[in-house]
C-alpha cells in the first residue's frame, strides 16, 4: 500500500541528485551526462514536481517554508526506473528448462521437447486469474523495491483469445489496483499455439482478423509485439501483424535478433516501432539504421546471463552509432527471471561495457521515451511525477557496482512512499 504524503513535500539530503533532464531521447555523448545537483532537493505539490535543485535554493521557496520535510540523510536520488519490456503475467517458473539448460541442452531444444513457451502456455491457461494476480501483486512490490515505478507488460503465454483477454484484463485491473504504472502491449504473436501447429498462416489470420481488432475495441494494450525469430515468426508474417496492429491504433514493439538475425531490426525501422528489443544478432547496416530512426534500441542483457550465453548484444557499437540504447529486465520465466533492474545495470555494465551513466538513462528517460511517456517520467524536472528510487549509497556509480545486492531503499511514486526499508525516516518531519 502507498504511503500518503502531504499536498506540499520537500525531500532533501539527497548527496546526488541525478535529475537527467536534457535531449530525448539520449544518444551519444548525451547519455554520459546525468545530470547530476549535489546537496539536491526536490519540492513537490500533489505528486507532481514543482521545483528541483541545489537544496539552498529550493529552500528559499515560499511554498518550501510550508511543506512537510521527507530529509533522505545523504542519499543518491534517481528518477524512478522505468523497465520497458517485461513479461509479468505467468503462472510460474520454468525452473526445469533452468536445470536442462545447466546440464547442457539448448534454449531451442527444450522449446522442441514441450518445455519452453508453450509449457508456460500450458500452465497460463490452466491457471486462475486469482492465482496468476496474486503472483503480479507480490512482483509488483518487488519492482517497486528494487526502484522500478514504470513497467511494460505483455500478454503472449495465452495465445487464445480467453487467455489473451485474460491476462490483458488482469493487467488493467493491476493498472488501476496497485501503484506502479503499468503500460500493457498485446503478444499474441509470441510462437504458434500448439492447435495451429504447422498452420502459423491461420494463426496469424486468426489474430489480425479477431483478436487484434477486439484488444484494441476494449482499449487493452497500447502497443503489439511480435517475436520475430527462428522458430517464432519470419518478417514477412511479423510486419503484416505490425501493420495490423497499428491499423487497429496499436503502436508496434518487437522482439528482434535474439536467437538469429530474422530481420526485425530492419523491420522495426520500416513501420516505425517504438522499440526494437534483444538485437543479439544485428549486423552493421542494421545499427546504422536504427541509429538513423526513432526506434530505441532495448537491450535485455538478462537473457544471456541466465541462459549463459555469450552473445550480448553490440552496446557499444549501437551507442556509437547514435542508437538511443535503453535496457529493460525482460522479467519472464524462461530467459530472464529478474525483475532488478539494477541487476540489469549490473550486467551492462560488466557485460556491454556500457558506463554506470549511460545505463542509468538507459533505464530511466529512454525507456520512458519508448513507452511515450517522455512528458511525465524519467527525469526529475518540473511538471513531471515525482517518481523517484533512492538508494543507500555514496555515488551513483556504486549502485551497478554492488551487484546482485539491492540497495534501493525507498521508492516514491507522484510523491507517495510505496517501498521503503527507512521505516522511521520515510515518514516526512515536521516543517
Ligand atoms: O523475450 N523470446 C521471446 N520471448 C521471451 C522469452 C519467453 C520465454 O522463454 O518464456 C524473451 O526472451
Ligand atoms: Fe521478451
Amino acid at each position: 500500500m502507498a504511503a500518503r504524503m502531504p499536498r506540499l513535500l520537500l525531500i532533501t539530503g539527497c548527496s546526488q541528485l541525478l535529475t537527467l533532464r536534457g535531449p530525448v531521447p539520449r544518444r551519444g555523448r548525451a547519455l554520459q551526462d546525468p545530470q547530476i545537483i549535489s546537496d539536491g532537493a526536490l519540492l513537490v505539490r500533489d505528486g507532481v514536481i514543482l521545483a528541483v535543485g541545489p537544496r539552498r535554493a529550493i529552500e528559499r521557496a515560499v511554498e518550501a517554508r510550508r511543506a512537510k520535510r521527507l530529509d533522505l540523510g545523504g542519499r543518491v536520488v534517481l528518477p524512478g526506473l522505468v523497465d520497458s519490456h517485461t513479461h509479468l503475467i505467468f503462472a510460474r517458473s520454468r525452473v526445469e528448462d533452468y536445470a536442462a539448460r545447466i546440464e547442457g541442452k539448448t534454449y531451442e531444444q527444450i522449446a522442441r521437447a514441450g518445455g519452453g513457451i508453450l509449457s508456460s502456455v500450458r500452465a497460463l491457461r490452466d491457471a486462475p486469474v486469482s492465482a496468476l494476480k496474486k503472483r503480479a501483486r507480490a512482483d509488483l512490490a518487488r519492482f517497486a523495491a528494487h526502484g522500478t515505478t514504470t513497467l511494460e507488460a505483455k500478454s503472449g503465454y495465452g495465445l487464445d483469445a480467453l487467455a489473451e483477454l485474460k491476462t490483458l484484463r488482469l493487467l488493467r485491473e493491476l493498472h488501476h489496483e496497485q501503484p506502479l504504472d503499468i503500460v500493457s502491449t498485446f503478444l499474441g504473436a509470441h510462437v504458434v499455439p500448439p492447435e495451429f501447429r504447422g498452420r502459423a498462416n491461420d494463426y496469424l489470420d486468426f489474430l489480425t482478423r479477431l483478436l487484434i481488432p477486439q484488444v484494441a475495441l476494449e482499449g487493452l494494450a497500447e502497443y503489439c509485439d511480435v517475436y520475430c525469430d527462428r522458430g517464432a515468426f519470419n518478417a514477412r508474417q511479423a510486419r503484416r501483424i505490425l501493420n495490423v496492429g497499428r491499423e487497429c491504433g496499436l503502436t508496434p514493439r518487437i522482439h528482434a535478433g535474439q536467437l538469429s538475425r530474422a530481420g526485425g531490426a530492419r523491420l522495426a525501422v520500416e513501420v516505425g516501432a517504438a522499440s526494437a528489443d534483444h538485437l543479439e544478432h544485428i549486423t552493421r547496416g542494421d545499427i546504422r539504421a536504427l541509429a538513423k530512426s526513432g526506434v530505441v534500441a532495448t537491450l535485455l542483457p538478462g537473457c544471456e546471463f541466465h541462459l549463459g550465453a555469450r552473445d550480448y548484444a553490440p552496446a557499444r557499437a549501437l551507442i556509437a552509432a547514435g542508437a538511443a540504447v535503453a535496457l529493460a529486465t525482460d522479467y519472464n520465466p524462461g530467459t530472464s527471471p529478474t525483475l532488478s533492474l539494477p541487476m540489469i545495470l549490473s550486467i551492462a555494465c560488466a557485460q556491454m561495457r556500457m558506463t554506470p551513466a549511460e545505463a542509468i538513462a538507459a533505464a530511466t528517460i529512454n525507456p520512458a521515451y519508448s513507452l511515450r511517456r517522455h512528458t511525465r517520467i524519467g527525469s526529475l524536472e518540473v511538471g513531471k511525477y515525482a517518481d523517484a528510487a533512492v538508494f543507500d549509497v555514496a555515488d551513483y556509480r556504486e549502485i551497478p557496482y554492488y551487484f546482485g545486492v539491492n540497495r534501493c531503499c525507498l521508492t516514491l511514486k507522484q510523491g507517495n512512499v510505496i517501498h521503503s526499508s527507512l521505516a522511521a525516516d520515510a515518514e516526512p518531519l515536521a516543517p
